[in-house]
């Protein structure tokens, strides 16, 4: 499904809870009308993957994920011959009557994310997860899928998408990634998200959040971010803080309370520590001071 508007997909995405800011709305935009696949770069936890599934409930597509790692091959991403199937299958046919081709046929075949991606004949969004986690070997050949939309199988054939997924790729730049694939790619950039949309968005994850807490909460991350942080948190991170200072029944932060809380926020121990030893008061009295 393709969208009138940016303004259309922007409110399509908001209702399937997702607000993205304009400049992500217009890549998702774009790659959904020139059928481009996307890259979205960013630090983690800044709601990349999150958009690749708020597109799928948008279009009312099926989301397909791979997942990236190390070592990811085509066996785990691609497709797997069903040995044991194939050894029942000659068990059961006789000694003799089971001819090569039978066996590596279509019925045989496992088929992973990017096979079923391709071959799905309904709209698909596939989402290939934390690229940068997967070898250069890997990468280089995405690239022929994602050019061609096409998979050979040698025992079978080329199989060619009817229908071309909408494809978002997401990396956290642990590395990155090669101009090629990136050639073959919009590229968005997520940025950690203004202090109104953060509100907005700890609000939409939070339900009943009183507001005051929200914006303090969201204020006060803000303020994080701003120092040099091992690890800066990102909005999962704003958003799993205020579900912890809610179920707490606090109505707004005070130095006490995020002190005892700020475990959920700053995952790094010396991050931690700096702010708890340096920077906490002042950041509790400025959030405080946002509404
Ligand atoms: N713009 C946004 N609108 C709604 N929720 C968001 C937004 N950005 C981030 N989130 C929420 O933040 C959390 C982390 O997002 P995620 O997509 O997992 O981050 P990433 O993949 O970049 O590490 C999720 O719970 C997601 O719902
Ligand atoms: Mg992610």
């Amino acid at each position: 499904m393709t969208f009138a508007s940016i303004d259309a997909l922007e409110q399509a995405l908001r209702e399937a809870s997702y607000l993205p800011d304009r400049g992500l709305a217009t890549a998702l935009y774009l790659a959904s009308t020139l059928e481009k696949p996307l890259l979205l770069e960013g630090e983690a936890g800044v709601g990349k993957t999150e958009a690749a599934k708020a597109l799928a409930r948008a279009q009312g597509a099926r989301l397909i994920r791979l997942q990236c790692y190390e070592g990811l091959d085509v066996a785990h991403a691609v497709y797997e011959w069903n040995y044991s199937r194939q050894l029942l299958h000659i068990r059961a046919a006789q000694e003799g009557t089971v001819s090569e081709a039978e066996l590596f046929g279509p019925e045989f075949l496992i088929r992973r994310p990017l096979l079923e991606a391709i071959e799905s004949s309904e709209p698909v969004v596939l989402l290939i997860d934390e690229i940068d986690r997967a070898d250069d070997e890997f990468e280089a050949f995405l690239l022929e899928v994602l050019s061609d939309f096409q998979i050979t199988i040698p025992e079978v054939g080329t199989i060619v998408a009817e229908r071309r997924p909408a494809v978002v790729l997401t990396s956290n730049r642990t590395r990155e990634l090669h101009d090629a694939l990136k050639r073959r790619c919009l590229f968005h950039w997520i940025g950690h998200p203004t202090l109104e949309r953060e509100i907005e968005i700890v609000r939409l994850r939070v339900p009943g959040v009183p507001e005051r807490l929200a914006a303090q909460a969201a204020a006060f991350v803000q303020g994080l971010r701003r120092l040099e942080l091992a690890k800066p948190p990102g909005v999962a991170e704003t958003i799993d803080w205020t579900q912890a200072l809610a179920a707490l029944g606090r109505e707004e932060l005070s130095a006490e309370v995020v002190e005892q809380t700020l475990g959920s926020v700053l995952k790094y121990h010396e991050d931690f520590e700096s702010v708890r030893d340096r920077a906490l008061v002042d950041l509790v009295q400025e959030a405080r001071g946002a509404r």
